[in-house]
Protein backbone atom coordinates (compact mmCIF):
# COMPACT_ATOMS: atom_id res chain seq x y z
CA UNK A 1 0.00 0.00 0.00
CA UNK A 2 1.09 3.52 -0.86
CA UNK A 3 0.51 5.80 2.43
CA UNK A 4 1.95 8.88 3.07
CA UNK A 5 3.32 10.41 6.24
CA UNK A 6 -0.42 12.16 6.97
CA UNK A 7 -1.82 8.57 6.66
CA UNK A 8 -3.78 9.76 2.85
CA UNK A 9 -3.71 6.45 1.05
CA UNK A 10 -2.41 7.15 -2.71
CA UNK A 11 -4.16 4.43 -5.45
CA UNK A 12 -4.39 7.41 -8.33
CA UNK A 13 -1.78 8.27 -10.73
CA UNK A 14 -1.58 10.52 -13.47
CA UNK A 15 0.54 9.99 -16.46
CA UNK A 16 1.90 12.48 -19.17
CA UNK A 17 2.70 10.16 -22.11
CA UNK A 18 4.43 13.44 -24.07
CA UNK A 19 5.14 16.51 -23.06
CA UNK A 20 4.66 17.85 -26.30
CA UNK A 21 1.29 19.97 -27.39
CA UNK A 22 -0.54 20.77 -30.86
CA UNK A 23 -1.71 23.90 -29.09
CA UNK A 24 -0.04 26.67 -26.98
CA UNK A 25 -2.47 28.09 -24.42
CA UNK A 26 -1.35 31.00 -22.73
CA UNK A 27 -1.91 30.06 -19.48
CA UNK A 28 -0.24 26.35 -19.52
CA UNK A 29 2.45 27.20 -22.17
CA UNK A 30 2.98 30.50 -21.99
CA UNK A 31 6.45 31.25 -23.41
CA UNK A 32 4.46 29.08 -26.71
CA UNK A 33 5.38 25.24 -26.28
CA UNK A 34 9.39 25.59 -24.66
CA UNK A 35 11.40 22.65 -25.90
CA UNK A 36 10.41 19.16 -26.58
CA UNK A 37 11.72 16.41 -24.83
CA UNK A 38 14.22 14.54 -27.15
CA UNK A 39 12.75 11.19 -28.22
CA UNK A 40 15.41 8.97 -25.90
CA UNK A 41 14.45 11.48 -22.91
CA UNK A 42 10.70 10.17 -23.01
CA UNK A 43 9.60 6.92 -21.53
CA UNK A 44 8.57 4.12 -24.25
CA UNK A 45 5.24 2.91 -23.69
CA UNK A 46 6.96 -0.17 -22.52
CA UNK A 47 8.33 1.77 -19.51
CA UNK A 48 5.23 3.16 -18.87
CA UNK A 49 3.27 0.13 -18.69
CA UNK A 50 6.04 -1.60 -16.00
CA UNK A 51 5.89 1.39 -13.75
CA UNK A 52 2.13 0.98 -14.32
CA UNK A 53 2.09 -2.58 -12.91
CA UNK A 54 4.47 -2.09 -10.41
CA UNK A 55 2.04 0.94 -9.10
CA UNK A 56 -1.00 -1.47 -9.00
CA UNK A 57 0.97 -4.13 -7.20
CA UNK A 58 1.32 -1.06 -4.91
CA UNK A 59 -2.49 0.09 -4.49
CA UNK A 60 -2.68 2.33 -7.44
CA UNK A 61 -6.23 1.86 -8.89
CA UNK A 62 -7.04 4.80 -11.07
CA UNK A 63 -5.04 5.93 -14.11
CA UNK A 64 -5.35 9.00 -15.95
CA UNK A 65 -3.43 9.46 -19.30
CA UNK A 66 -2.54 12.79 -19.69
CA UNK A 67 0.17 15.51 -21.58
CA UNK A 68 0.89 17.75 -23.48
CA UNK A 69 -1.61 16.02 -25.55
CA UNK A 70 -1.33 12.79 -25.33
CA UNK A 71 -3.15 12.22 -28.56
CA UNK A 72 -0.05 13.67 -30.45
CA UNK A 73 1.91 10.87 -29.71
CA UNK A 74 2.93 7.97 -32.08
CA UNK A 75 1.38 4.48 -31.02
CA UNK A 76 -1.07 6.08 -28.29
CA UNK A 77 -4.32 3.65 -29.36
CA UNK A 78 -2.15 0.05 -29.28
CA UNK A 79 -0.56 1.60 -25.85
CA UNK A 80 -4.08 2.71 -24.70
CA UNK A 81 -5.64 -0.96 -25.13
CA UNK A 82 -2.43 -2.54 -23.22
CA UNK A 83 -3.10 -0.29 -20.64
CA UNK A 84 -7.44 -1.25 -20.38
CA UNK A 85 -5.91 -5.17 -20.76
CA UNK A 86 -4.47 -4.79 -16.77
CA UNK A 87 -5.57 -6.51 -14.23
CA UNK A 88 -5.77 -4.07 -11.32
CA UNK A 89 -7.12 -0.73 -12.50
CA UNK A 90 -11.30 0.20 -11.81
CA UNK A 91 -10.71 3.40 -13.62
CA UNK A 92 -8.61 4.44 -16.91
CA UNK A 93 -9.61 7.80 -18.43
CA UNK A 94 -8.24 10.56 -20.66
CA UNK A 95 -7.23 13.95 -20.48
CA UNK A 96 -7.11 15.62 -24.41
CA UNK A 97 -7.22 19.37 -25.88
CA UNK A 98 -10.16 17.30 -28.22
CA UNK A 99 -8.00 18.63 -31.51
CA UNK A 100 -7.66 14.82 -32.55
CA UNK A 101 -10.31 13.23 -31.33
CA UNK A 102 -13.13 13.59 -34.24
CA UNK A 103 -10.47 11.76 -36.30
CA UNK A 104 -9.22 9.08 -33.52
CA UNK A 105 -12.55 8.59 -31.50
CA UNK A 106 -13.39 5.21 -32.82
CA UNK A 107 -10.24 4.22 -32.14
CA UNK A 108 -10.06 5.57 -28.90
CA UNK A 109 -13.30 3.48 -28.20
CA UNK A 110 -12.27 0.00 -29.36
CA UNK A 111 -9.21 0.44 -26.99
CA UNK A 112 -11.54 0.25 -24.31
CA UNK A 113 -11.57 4.11 -22.79
CA UNK A 114 -15.11 4.80 -21.27
CA UNK A 115 -14.45 8.73 -19.84
CA UNK A 116 -12.66 11.48 -21.35
CA UNK A 117 -11.86 14.61 -20.49
CA UNK A 118 -11.84 17.65 -23.03
CA UNK A 119 -10.28 20.94 -22.19
CA UNK A 120 -12.37 23.92 -24.04
CA UNK A 121 -11.46 27.68 -22.31
CA UNK A 122 -14.13 29.33 -24.84
CA UNK A 123 -16.88 28.78 -27.20
CA UNK A 124 -15.76 31.39 -29.44
CA UNK A 125 -13.94 30.79 -32.75
CA UNK A 126 -11.45 33.81 -32.45
CA UNK A 127 -11.29 33.61 -28.57
CA UNK A 128 -10.14 29.99 -28.85
CA UNK A 129 -7.42 30.96 -31.66
CA UNK A 130 -6.76 33.63 -28.80
CA UNK A 131 -6.19 31.87 -26.17
CA UNK A 132 -4.71 28.31 -27.71
CA UNK A 133 -2.54 29.65 -30.40
CA UNK A 134 -4.07 27.68 -32.89
CA UNK A 135 -7.18 27.31 -35.02
CA UNK A 136 -8.89 24.67 -34.39
CA UNK A 137 -12.21 25.58 -32.63
CA UNK A 138 -14.37 23.63 -35.18
CA UNK A 139 -12.89 20.05 -34.75
CA UNK A 140 -12.79 20.84 -30.68
CA UNK A 141 -16.34 20.92 -31.02
CA UNK A 142 -17.03 18.55 -33.70
CA UNK A 143 -14.99 16.30 -31.37
CA UNK A 144 -16.61 16.78 -28.22
CA UNK A 145 -20.03 16.17 -29.95
CA UNK A 146 -18.65 13.34 -31.14
CA UNK A 147 -17.98 12.39 -28.35
CA UNK A 148 -21.27 12.56 -26.72
CA UNK A 149 -22.43 10.46 -29.90
CA UNK A 150 -20.53 7.83 -28.88
CA UNK A 151 -21.51 6.87 -25.40
CA UNK A 152 -18.45 8.55 -23.79
CA UNK A 153 -19.69 9.11 -20.16
CA UNK A 154 -19.06 11.54 -18.84
CA UNK A 155 -18.14 13.69 -21.11
CA UNK A 156 -16.16 16.17 -19.18
CA UNK A 157 -15.46 19.74 -20.52
CA UNK A 158 -12.51 21.37 -18.54
CA UNK A 159 -12.66 25.42 -18.57
CA UNK A 160 -9.64 27.04 -16.53
CA UNK A 161 -11.34 30.28 -15.36
CA UNK A 162 -9.51 33.13 -16.78
CA UNK A 163 -10.64 36.79 -15.81
CA UNK A 164 -10.89 39.22 -18.60
CA UNK A 165 -10.27 36.53 -20.92
CA UNK A 166 -13.33 33.85 -20.33
CA UNK A 167 -14.95 34.77 -17.59
CA UNK A 168 -17.76 36.43 -19.53
CA UNK A 169 -18.68 33.07 -20.79
CA UNK A 170 -18.76 30.95 -17.68
CA UNK A 171 -23.04 31.00 -17.70
CA UNK A 172 -22.78 29.87 -21.26
CA UNK A 173 -20.82 26.91 -20.15
CA UNK A 174 -22.90 26.13 -17.61
CA UNK A 175 -26.10 26.41 -19.39
CA UNK A 176 -24.88 23.87 -21.87
CA UNK A 177 -25.53 21.38 -19.39
CA UNK A 178 -29.27 22.07 -18.99
CA UNK A 179 -30.22 20.26 -22.39
CA UNK A 180 -26.75 17.90 -23.05
CA UNK A 181 -25.06 15.27 -20.57
CA UNK A 182 -21.77 17.34 -20.35
CA UNK A 183 -20.03 17.40 -16.93
CA UNK A 184 -18.62 21.06 -16.69
CA UNK A 185 -15.55 21.66 -14.58
CA UNK A 186 -14.56 25.18 -14.07
CA UNK A 187 -11.10 25.14 -12.67
CA UNK A 188 -9.52 28.24 -11.08
CA UNK A 189 -6.44 29.36 -12.46
CA UNK A 190 -3.06 28.57 -10.90
CA UNK A 191 -0.32 30.85 -11.61
CA UNK A 192 2.73 28.25 -12.93
CA UNK A 193 6.03 28.69 -14.53
CA UNK A 194 3.95 32.44 -15.73
CA UNK A 195 1.53 34.47 -13.70
CA UNK A 196 -0.34 35.74 -16.81
CA UNK A 197 -3.52 37.17 -14.34
CA UNK A 198 -3.17 40.32 -12.20
CA UNK A 199 -3.29 38.99 -9.03
CA UNK A 200 -6.30 41.24 -7.64
CA UNK A 201 -8.34 39.62 -10.94
CA UNK A 202 -8.66 36.71 -9.50
CA UNK A 203 -11.72 35.07 -10.07
CA UNK A 204 -12.03 31.98 -6.98
CA UNK A 205 -15.01 29.44 -6.50
CA UNK A 206 -17.19 31.54 -4.49
CA UNK A 207 -17.53 34.12 -7.06
CA UNK A 208 -17.57 31.96 -9.75
CA UNK A 209 -20.54 29.62 -7.84
CA UNK A 210 -22.45 33.17 -7.28
CA UNK A 211 -22.12 34.26 -11.12
CA UNK A 212 -23.89 30.79 -12.15
CA UNK A 213 -26.29 30.70 -9.61
CA UNK A 214 -29.05 33.07 -11.71
CA UNK A 215 -29.15 29.90 -14.36
CA UNK A 216 -31.51 27.94 -11.55
CA UNK A 217 -31.46 25.84 -8.13
CA UNK A 218 -28.21 24.62 -7.78
CA UNK A 219 -28.70 20.78 -6.58
CA UNK A 220 -25.29 19.39 -4.46
CA UNK A 221 -24.51 15.72 -6.12
CA UNK A 222 -22.41 13.20 -3.58
CA UNK A 223 -18.95 12.67 -5.03
CA UNK A 224 -18.33 9.46 -6.32
CA UNK A 225 -15.29 7.39 -5.31
CA UNK A 226 -13.42 8.64 -8.39
CA UNK A 227 -14.01 11.63 -8.50
CA UNK A 228 -11.01 13.57 -6.26
CA UNK A 229 -11.26 17.51 -5.46
CA UNK A 230 -14.66 18.31 -7.46
CA UNK A 231 -17.60 20.03 -5.73
CA UNK A 232 -20.59 18.93 -7.88
CA UNK A 233 -23.68 20.48 -8.47
CA UNK A 234 -26.70 20.00 -11.24
CA UNK A 235 -29.40 22.15 -11.67
CA UNK A 236 -32.84 21.10 -11.41
CA UNK A 237 -33.78 18.77 -14.30
CA UNK A 238 -30.60 19.39 -16.13
CA UNK A 239 -28.72 16.56 -18.31
CA UNK A 240 -25.76 17.37 -17.23
CA UNK A 241 -23.65 19.17 -14.28
CA UNK A 242 -21.62 21.55 -13.50
CA UNK A 243 -18.04 21.25 -11.07
CA UNK A 244 -15.60 23.57 -9.31
CA UNK A 245 -12.46 22.63 -8.59
CA UNK A 246 -10.48 25.65 -6.85
CA UNK A 247 -6.85 24.38 -5.53
CA UNK A 248 -6.34 28.42 -4.46
CA UNK A 249 -9.32 29.05 -2.53
CA UNK A 250 -10.02 25.63 -0.78
CA UNK A 251 -6.90 23.88 -0.76
CA UNK A 252 -7.84 20.04 -1.03
CA UNK A 253 -4.43 18.78 -0.20
CA UNK A 254 -5.57 17.07 3.33
CA UNK A 255 -7.84 14.43 0.72
CA UNK A 256 -4.93 13.94 -1.95
CA UNK A 257 -4.50 10.77 -3.26
CA UNK A 258 -2.10 11.23 -5.99
CA UNK A 259 0.79 10.85 -7.93
CA UNK A 260 2.27 12.04 -10.90
CA UNK A 261 4.34 10.46 -13.76
CA UNK A 262 6.42 12.93 -16.00
CA UNK A 263 6.86 11.77 -19.66
CA UNK A 264 10.73 12.27 -18.99
CA UNK A 265 10.35 9.77 -16.22
CA UNK A 266 10.09 11.51 -13.06
CA UNK A 267 7.55 10.50 -9.97
CA UNK A 268 5.94 13.88 -8.88
CA UNK A 269 4.48 13.83 -5.39
CA UNK A 270 2.30 16.87 -6.17
CA UNK A 271 1.64 18.94 -8.79
CA UNK A 272 2.31 22.37 -7.28
CA UNK A 273 5.89 21.55 -6.03
CA UNK A 274 9.14 20.83 -8.46
CA UNK A 275 10.49 18.08 -6.46
CA UNK A 276 10.59 14.59 -8.48
CA UNK A 277 12.46 11.07 -8.21
CA UNK A 278 13.79 9.83 -11.21
CA UNK A 279 12.42 6.65 -12.02
CA UNK A 280 13.67 6.37 -16.25
CA UNK A 281 17.76 6.03 -14.97
CA UNK A 282 17.01 3.00 -12.77
CA UNK A 283 14.82 1.68 -15.10
CA UNK A 284 17.15 1.82 -17.55
CA UNK A 285 19.77 0.44 -15.65
CA UNK A 286 18.18 -2.81 -15.36
CA UNK A 287 16.32 -2.17 -12.34
CA UNK A 288 13.98 -4.43 -10.39
CA UNK A 289 10.48 -4.38 -9.89
CA UNK A 290 11.20 -4.26 -6.28
CA UNK A 291 13.53 -1.19 -7.18
CA UNK A 292 10.73 0.76 -9.11
CA UNK A 293 8.69 -0.15 -5.95
CA UNK A 294 11.14 1.78 -3.58
CA UNK A 295 10.91 4.72 -6.01
CA UNK A 296 7.05 4.89 -5.42
CA UNK A 297 7.11 4.65 -1.79
CA UNK A 298 10.34 7.20 -1.68
CA UNK A 299 7.76 9.77 -3.67
CA UNK A 300 5.12 9.11 -1.53
CA UNK A 301 7.34 9.94 1.34
CA UNK A 302 8.03 13.02 -0.14
CA UNK A 303 4.65 14.00 -0.25
CA UNK A 304 4.27 17.23 1.72
CA UNK A 305 0.89 18.08 3.56
CA UNK A 306 -0.13 20.53 1.17
CA UNK A 307 1.03 22.53 -1.27
CA UNK A 308 1.93 26.56 -0.86
CA UNK A 309 -0.08 28.26 -3.42
CA UNK A 310 -2.65 30.94 -2.84
CA UNK A 311 -4.52 34.20 -3.78
CA UNK A 312 -2.35 36.31 -3.48
CA UNK A 313 0.86 35.13 -5.76
CA UNK A 314 2.54 32.43 -6.91
CA UNK A 315 4.55 30.00 -5.09
CA UNK A 316 7.43 30.07 -8.08
CA UNK A 317 6.49 26.79 -9.58
CA UNK A 318 9.22 26.63 -12.19
CA UNK A 319 7.66 23.97 -14.08
CA UNK A 320 5.36 24.34 -16.98
CA UNK A 321 1.77 22.66 -16.70
CA UNK A 322 2.96 21.21 -20.47
CA UNK A 323 5.67 19.09 -19.12
CA UNK A 324 3.80 17.81 -16.28
CA UNK A 325 0.25 16.91 -17.34
CA UNK A 326 -2.12 19.65 -15.32
N1 LIG B 1 -4.34 26.52 -14.20
C1 LIG B 1 -5.42 25.70 -14.14
N2 LIG B 1 -5.60 24.66 -14.96
C2 LIG B 1 -4.67 24.43 -15.90
N3 LIG B 1 -4.57 23.47 -16.84
C3 LIG B 1 -3.44 23.66 -17.51
N4 LIG B 1 -2.77 24.74 -17.04
C4 LIG B 1 -3.52 25.24 -16.03
C5 LIG B 1 -3.37 26.33 -15.12
N5 LIG B 1 -2.32 27.15 -15.17
C6 LIG B 1 -5.61 22.46 -17.08
C7 LIG B 1 -5.91 22.28 -18.54
C8 LIG B 1 -6.41 20.86 -18.62
C9 LIG B 1 -5.95 20.22 -17.35
C10 LIG B 1 -5.18 18.99 -17.56
O1 LIG B 1 -5.16 21.19 -16.67
O2 LIG B 1 -6.89 23.15 -19.00
O3 LIG B 1 -7.79 20.79 -18.74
Amino acid sequence: MLIDRYKRIINYLRVSITDYCNLKCIYCAPYGGGAKLPHKEILRYEEILRIIKTGIRLGISKVRITGGEPLARKGVYGFLSKLMGLDGLSDVSLTTNGVMLKKNINRIKDAGIKRINISIDTLHKEKFKEITGRDHFNLVREGINLALKKGFNPVKLNVVVLPGINDDELTAFARLTLDNPFHIRFIEYMPIGTDIIDVKKRLLYPEIKARLGGIGEMIPVENGINDGPVMRYKYKGAAGEIGFISPISNHFCSTCNRLRLTASGHLRPCLLSDRQVDLKTPLRSGASDQEIADIFLKTVFFKSFEHHLTADGAAGIAGQMQAIGG
